[in-house]
């Protein structure tokens, strides 16, 4: 295989990692990064895998009209080239960077480098056993753009001296079976979320272009455009089955998924603090912002959004944000105190959970047609 210049100009995922391969000529001090990588707890980015074969027999006929726009679309790949530095790429000063922020900055790379790999691994797995075009064509060009992405990403962290070695993880990081309706409705999501972050750090730079302390931030757009038509693919999925909606267990499962999507990001976005702050950003204003964008935009599928406006909503998001905290340093403590202070503070984020989960969830009247347009 021939691998091209950059990740950013390749046509699959394949090629893409090559070319992220054949960069590292140097030695890296890499095994941090990795090892943050690998992590697997609650709140991490994981690793999926599911049932390809259940997946490869989707017939998508009644959404055909639809799915063959939007796999031009991806098929024309307007974004081809952009995932590489250019002029537009400041000098950053990684030494001279503030140790909290470049400590937070850091792991907000790693933690985004791994969720955009773990799409691509999913995707490039899902491509590799399938036998149906519809759905390999359309697993293909969704692993070369999270490839691409990942890619990106490390190329940043290189700057710093540490990259995430994505082979190391693709061999040893452990993967969570989950059945394929769960896929949709956690890949949607993070999809769709992934959209709604982006482009509201970018639209908030644009305005306040003072806070942008690095340019990967000026890339946000275009890639935030990826992503929605990710979520576009897995809407029209979901549509091809109108159980995966509307049942009463289904329903019940996808408010379960809106609620650990939502809650885990308020969390991770708090244990972030400085980093926020660089960007000029309040963090409780942007979880709320990112929800309402993602809320809005589910409604094309989802016949149900959560009330964040309860008076409910807030107190128990930040109840979990602090029984995180209490888990951590009950874990870094270790011993009889640590751990029990660990238990009762695992006990705490469950019953912050289920208050959340009870709050009454708001219903939506799903249109025909799925297909939106970024609008953000
Ligand atoms: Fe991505
Ligand atoms: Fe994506």
């Amino acid at each position: 295989m021939n691998a091209p210049v950059h990740s950013a100009f390749a046509n699959t995922a394949e090629e893409a990692l090559a070319a992220q391969d054949a960069l590292d000529t140097q030695p890296m001090t890499s095994e941090m990064a990795t090892e943050v990588a690998m992590q697997n707890t609650l709140l991490t980015p994981r690793f999926y895998t599911t049932d390809f074969d259940e997946m490869d027999a989707i017939d998508v006929s009644p959404v055909r009209d639809e799915w063959d726009v939007l796999i031009g679309q991806m098929k024309a790949d307007p974004n081809k080239g952009h995932f590489k530095k250019n002029e537009d790429w400041d000098t950053v000063d990684w030494d001279g960077m503030e140790p909290k922020l470049k400590a937070e900055f850091i792991d907000f790379l790693i933690s985004s480098c791994t969720a955009e790999f773990s799409g691509c691994v999913l995707y490039k797995e899902m491509k590799r056993r399938g036998a149906n075009e519809d759905i390999t064509t359309l697993f293909q060009l969704m692993a070369r753009d999270e490839a691409r992405h990942a890619g990106f990403i490390n190329d940043a962290l290189r700057e710093a001296g540490i990259r995430v070695n994505l082979g190391f993880l693709t061999q040893q990081k452990k993967y969570t079976y989950f059945r394929p309706k769960f896929i949709y409705y956690a890949t949607y999501l993070s999809e769709k979320i992934g959209y709604a972050r982006y482009i509201t750090i970018f639209r908030h730079l644009e305005e306040h272009p003072e806070h942008r302390f690095h340019p990967i931030f000026k890339w946000f757009r275009e890639w935030c455009n990826d992503e929605f038509s990710h979520g576009e693919a897995f809407a029209l999925l979901m549509k091809t089955d109108p159980k995966l909606t509307e049942s009463f267990g289904n329903k019940l499962w996808i408010k379960f998924f809106l609620t650990a999507v939502y809650s885990t990001m308020w969390v991770r976005d708090h244990q972030r603090p400085v980093f926020h702050d660089a960007l000029g950003v309040d963090t409780t204003w942007y979880g709320q912002e990112v929800f309402r964008k993602t809320s809005e935009i589910s409604k094309q599928v989802f016949p149900l959004t959560l009330d964040i406006d309860h008076p409910r909503w807030r107190p128990n998001l930040d109840r979990m944000e602090a029984a995180s905290r209490q888990v951590a340093a009950g874990k870094a403590k270790g011993g009889i105190t640590g751990t029990a202070s660990r238990v009762a503070g695992m006990a705490k984020a469950a019953y912050a959970f289920v208050s959340l989960y009870t709050i009454p969830a708001k219903k939506n009247a799903v249109p025909d047609s799925p297909r939106l347009e970024p609008a953000y």
